[in-house]
């Protein structure tokens, strides 16, 4: 299991009456103004709630999709503080701007001990902008808000955001909880993972995953691979895919893994069998699923999950791993018919006697989906893109920051 890291006590010990900006990664899946998943909201509150209890103002600062640099309804922050607020058990107020009169307001009102939650820091350009001064200075307008700055959203640590790195650099900051307990999960990954290792990766494009199969390669002792990307693995071994998914550019690249892992020792298990349809199943569409062999796609379907055999077999060589990194799903989990390669997967990794990580993103959306006890896991990362980047073994501009 990850342990659950607390915040430095020296600095919980500094914020009572204080003013402290807490960057938590709010972005959750919305059908109009309705969550569907709000597990990125639950990950936040130890920090918030820890905060809270030691007598701070807390003031959230947050992001929602990728609106355009200004303010865009349906990217408000409304319906989560809302649901932060029913989750935490006490009173979230809302500011319906980030920097403007409402947060100054908002923030003033605060008693200690209070929550308040400021609109998405993305309708301001300056979050985003890679002119260092523009997001400078929106960072000073977030900065004077508050008196410390706590870093916690995971999910944006790999972005050089003004809510994430340069209000770091402008106010005494500390590690959330969530990012230090992410953080020490990551690490036993990559530096001291407990062998037998597993990679399984899917998702739709392997162009997403190159730099982590790269690095990965020199460290798992298997790698397996479903998703929408495996096609173009099994085109790179000769095989027909018909209409699935295909990355043309990438299978010089695909084959020099596979040869690279044949001559390093790493297993990379491919599906055997998979389900194809004629038809992506999309606009009210009733599917029609038929299991293939995986060397014999037929040339107008199309792959939309491993089959059922591959899913044993992909059960089976998880089973004696002491570590497993599971990022992307093995099909269009989102549809009965072909989230059944998706849920051996998760199933599997509720087996595992050491360490299993779901990372992030659509994976951890799948398992909860798919109504699987999230206790089951040893950890389900937050961050899809940020988890990856760490495993590239890329620099993370939002953890550098808070070292210095
Ligand atoms: C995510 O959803 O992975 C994080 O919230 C980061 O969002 P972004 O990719 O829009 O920066």
């Amino acid at each position: 299991m990850a342990a659950d890291l607390g915040l430095d006590p020296a600095f919980l010990d500094s914020v009572p009456g204080k003013r402290v900006l807490v960057r938590s990664d709010l972005n959750v899946p919305l059908d109009g103004a309705t969550i569907t998943d709000d597990g990125r909201i639950r990950a936040s509150l130890p920090t918030i709630t820890a905060l809270a209890d030691a007598g701070a103002r807390v003031v959230v600062a947050a992001h929602l999709g990728r609106p355009k640099g200004e303010p865009d309804a349906a990217y408000s922050l409304r319906p989560v503080a809302q649901r932060l607020g029913e989750l935490l058990g006490r009173p979230v107020a809302f500011a319906t701007d980030t920097v403007g009169d409402s947060a100054r307001e908002t923030v003033d009102g605060l008693a200690d001990g209070g929550v308040a939650v400021l609109e998405n820091v993305r309708f301001n350009a300056g979050e985003t902008s890679k002119d260092d001064a523009e997001r400078g200075a929106f960072a000073d307008a977030l900065a004077a808000l508050a008196d410390a700055f706590v870093s916690d959203g995971f999910g944006v640590v790999h972005r050089k955001q003004a809510s994430v790195y340069d209000v770091a650099q402008r106010l005494p900051h500390a590690k959330g909880q969530l990012v230090a307990t992410e953080v020490d999960v990551l690490r036993r990954l990559t530096e001291t993972p407990e062998r037998p290792y597993a990679v399984v990766l899917g998702g739709s494009k392997v162009s997403d995953k190159l730099g982590v199969i790269d690095n990965l390669l020199g460290k798992a002792d298997q790698l397996l691979i479903g998703g929408g990307m495996v096609f173009t693995f099994l085109a790179a071994q000769g095989h027909e895919v018909g209409a699935s998914l295909l990355e043309s550019d990438q299978l010089e690249t695909c084959r020099s893994y596979l040869a690279r892992a044949e001559e390093t020792g790493v297993r990379i298990l491919l599906p055997t069998d998979v389900v194809v349809d004629t038809a992506f199943p999309a606009g009210g569409r009733t599917p029609e699923p038929r299991v293939v062999a995986a060397d014999a796609i037929p040339a107008d379907c199309l792959g939309l999950d491993i089959g059922p055999e591959s899913g044993r077999a992909f059960a089976a060589a998880l089973a004696d791993a002491r570590t497993v990194f599971w990022n992307g799903p093995m099909g269009v989990f989102e549809v009965p018919a072909f989230a059944e390669g998706t849920r051996a997967v998760a199933q599997a990794l509720t087996g595992v006697d050491g360490l299993s990580v779901v990372g992030g993103g659509d994976s951890a959306a799948a398992v909860r989906a798919l109504g699987f006890d999230e206790a089951a896991f040893g950890h389900i990362s937050t961050g899809g893109g940020a988890s990856l980047e760490y495993l590239e073994g890329r620099a993370l501009p939002g953890l550098d920051v808070l070292e210095h």
